[in-house]
């Protein structure tokens, strides 16, 4: 283990600069030889680290080659000019990046960086699902397992969902597998979504009246929320839209105080960045899996070249076409509009799914 030393301080202290609003100074001895290993590291590996919004500050400003939303991050892993990518996200980003980068070695630093939302379906639920809806399109999440890509037509993420739905031009189209982004979608567009019971964890736990208090206790206050938290939810707020689209609206139109309804780092991050101007009010959930990605497992991936992600040959053709397919559309992302009337949306479960009534149909 490398010690705080004064030629760590030197290269290390710009970092610093950027970090210093959000990292107590007591911390940054220890922070900053394992930032100093891992930056040293990657040039000598030829890696980079690739970041999700939801990283703490020390990985988002201080490690991160790349940062950004789940699309920017697929879309940048096929820009990559390196041999190794670290992705400081969860499983189903890295298997992202490794359908787009296949000759890449992408590394993910703990094997319990995973999902609620990925955890809730697999490649079977899905053929099931066009066996009971033969002819309707199926649309992804992008945090879904390669096996539940492979069975779709095409993946989609939350800064694209309502563009990629609409893309198809048809009445009808299964979106899966977050209950309550597809609930949202279905909101903003004519197309009826049928949709699968899955939840992100963290998400799922905001709720309306605690906006509501909120509201109350912080007058002049924006609310931001993610798309993967309930309509009721988006519907006390002011503005909806990816972890990017709310990193935008802030840098933006600069509230003076902001509430990021998502992941705990995202305020932190942008509050490195932004300064005083912005007060950020934090009622934040964390997301227990981003959070298993730290300095120490990052140097240890790329010392020991671990945990790297595979994908069986079969699966990958197929999720690649599905993933690809949403970068080749091209679609302008559409943000979640204030509307005020919810459609009514079929939500799918594996119960409902029996294979008795399957046959049925
Ligand atoms: P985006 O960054 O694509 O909005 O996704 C949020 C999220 O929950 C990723 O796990
Ligand atoms: Fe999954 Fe939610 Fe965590 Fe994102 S924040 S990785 S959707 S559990």
């Amino acid at each position: 283990m490398i010690k705080y030393s004064p030629e760590i301080a030197k290269v290390t202290d710009p970092l610093f600069e950027k970090v210093k609003n959000v990292i107590p100074s007591v911390e940054w001895p220890i922070m900053a030889p394992l930032i100093y290993r891992i930056n040293e590291l990657k040039t000598e590996k030829n890696a980079v680290v690739l970041a999700h919004n939801y990283q703490t500050p020390d990985i988002y400003h201080c490690v991160a080659d790349f940062v950004g939303d789940s699309l920017q991050l697929a879309m940048q892993a096929q820009q990559i000019d390196a041999d190794i990518i670290v992705q400081a996200g969860v499983h189903f980003m890295a298997e992202t990046s490794k359908l787009l980068s296949p000759d890449k070695t992408v590394l993910i630093p703990s094997l319990d960086a995973g999902c609620s939302l990925a955890a809730s379906i697999t490649g079977e639920d899905v053929r099931q699902l066009k066996r009971k809806y033969p002819g309707v399109p199926v649309v992804t999440y992008v945090n879904t397992s390669a096996g539940v890509k492979a069975e779709a037509d095409v993946c989609c993420t939350s800064a694209n969902a309502i563009a990629v739905v609409e893309a198809f031009g048809v009445d009808r189209v299964i979106l899966l597998p977050d209950e309550f982004l597809s609930k949202n979608v279905a909101a903003q567009t004519d197309v009826e979504i049928i949709a699968w019971k899955g939840r992100c964890e963290v998400h799922e736990r905001f709720t309306a009246e605690e906006l509501r208090q909120y509201r109350k206790s912080s007058p002049g206050i924006s609310i931001l929320a993610h798309p993967e938290c309930s309509p009721e939810v988006l519907e006390e707020a002011d503005f909806a839209g990816s972890t990017s689209s709310l990193i935008r609206y802030v840098n933006v139109n600069r509230p003076p105080k902001v509430m990021m309804v998502t992941e705990c780092s995202m305020s932190d991050n942008v509050s490195a960045e932004i300064g005083e101007d912005v007060e950020f009010i934090r009622p934040c959930n964390l997301c227990p899996h981003m959070k298993t990605i730290n300095l120490q497992n990052i140097i240890e991936s790329l010392e020991l070249i671990r945990y790297e992600v595979t994908i069986p040959e079969d699966i990958s053709s197929r999720a690649r076409q599905a993933v690809q397919g949403m970068i080749d559309l091209e679609v302008e992302g559409k943000d979640f509009e204030q509307r005020s009337v919810l459609r009514g949306v079929v939500v799918e479960d594996r119960l409902s799914l029996s294979p008795l009534d399957t046959v049925s149909q």
